[in-house]
């Protein structure tokens, strides 16, 4: 029984790779390194102790992905790959509806070519859009959403859904990702973005380690206990075991089904910086700057259907994300390097 993943490389795709396998699943991966290295899957295989097939790979060509799955009998995908950055997909939407939208069609004909029905897709929070109050529930409206990444996410959910109807022994399961954090808690994998970091807690790092000189934080009068927005973060490695659990799930049922990867609890910005400098004794200097367009107040999710349903539950709290990251971080302080 094996089970492709696409975009293994990655962040999240690194940490579920090692899940898997210590779950007793067979692994390929495709990745075509957009962003990033080698030396990820290196380590994973090192901490997994287990070597698994590897396709430098990009989705969109579809002869690359039929080799694949000529080599091998893949049971199950999970499609984590994709270009993730909200504010380039504002600058390179073709890309991102390329890159994203038309990767995924391309991957979903490739499969049903060789009669492989089952997708686990990494979804994301940012589909509930602005009008929805938290907590979220994956029964509220989707789609209103304000940028070109979020677009991608909401119009391939969509088609994942019509390819359900159309044909009933197809599953897709929909897993919306809250704010994932942390790292391995051995230090060797974690997230090793390109250039300035986006999101916050890549650069809260950045930050402590010395490589940037202080953390803007956006905005501190919005309606929240502080003024700052507030998130549901959730360890990578929680995130990596709910893939676990929907792959599971997947090889057992048939339809589209939509679950929420969250912790249901919503911190600050400020909430986290105090958790990172308690946790790890460091400093994280700080500064109070303007909003940040298309940012909202808060957004946490109900997790309750996947607890129900998978039988899944984040178990890391914030001081486990904080140290993880932190550990990382200064183990690594160039990440994977060159
Ligand atoms: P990542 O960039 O670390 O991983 C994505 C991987 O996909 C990379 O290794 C990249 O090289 C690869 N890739 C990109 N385009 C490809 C293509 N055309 N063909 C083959 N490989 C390709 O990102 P991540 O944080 O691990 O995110 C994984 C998935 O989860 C993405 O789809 C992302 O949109 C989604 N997601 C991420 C977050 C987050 O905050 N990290 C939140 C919600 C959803
Ligand atoms: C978190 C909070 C910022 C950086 C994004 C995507 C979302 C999903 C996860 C993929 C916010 C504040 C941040 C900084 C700050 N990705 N912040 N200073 O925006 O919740 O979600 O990543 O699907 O789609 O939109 O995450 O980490 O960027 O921000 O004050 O330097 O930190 O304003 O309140 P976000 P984030």
């Amino acid at each position: 029984m094996a089970i492709l993943i696409t975009g293994g490389c990655g962040y999240i795709g690194s940490h579920t790779c090692i899940e898997l396998l210590a779950a007793g699943y067979d692994i390929v991966v495709v990745d075509n390194y957009y962003n990033a290295k080698p030396e990820a899957l290196r380590r994973v295989q090192e901490l997994a102790g287990k070597s698994f097939p590897f396709y430098e790979c990009d989705i969109r060509d579809a002869d690359g992905l039929r080799r694949v799955f000529r080599e091998h009998a893949i049971d199950a995908v999970i499609h984590f790959a994709g270009l993730k950055a909200v504010g380039e997909s504002v600058q390179k939407p073709l890309e991102y509806y390329d890159n994203n939208v038309g990767g995924t069609v391309t991957l979903c004909q490739v499969m049903a070519e060789f009669g492989c029905k089952r997708i686990v897709f990494s979804s994301s929070a940012t589909v509930y859009g602005m009008n929805n109050p938290s907590p979220l529930r994956e029964d509220m409206p989707t789609g209103a959403v304000t940028n070109p990444y979020g677009r991608t996410k909401y119009v391939i959910e969509e088609i994942l859904k019509d390819v359900c109807v159309s044909d009933p022994q197809w599953t897709a399961v929909l897993l919306r990702y809250f704010n994932p954090i942390g790292a391995h808690e051995s230090g060797r994998i974690g997230e090793d973005p390109n250039g300035i970091p986006n999101n916050l807690m890549p650069y809260i790092s950045q930050v402590a380690i010395g490589r940037l000189p202080q953390l803007s934080v956006f905005g501190d009068d919005y309606d929240t206990p502080d003024g700052t927005g507030v998130r549901d973060y959730i360890h990578v490695v929680d995130l990596a075991t709910g893939h676990v659990k929907a792959v599971d799930y997947a090889l057992g049922h048939t339809g589209a089904e939509v679950f929420n990867l969250g912790t249901g609890v919503g911190y600050s910005v400020l909430d986290l910086v105090k958790a990172f400098e308690k946790a790890n004794g460091v400093p994280v200097p700080y500064v109070i700057a303007p909003r940040r367009p298309g940012d909202i107040a808060t957004c946490y999710s109900d997790p309750s259907k996947a607890q129900k349903v998978l039988g899944w539950k984040a178990v890391h709290n914030v001081e486990d994300m904080c140290r993880d990251s932190w550990r990382w971080q200064s183990q690594n302080p160039q990440g994977y390097g060159e």
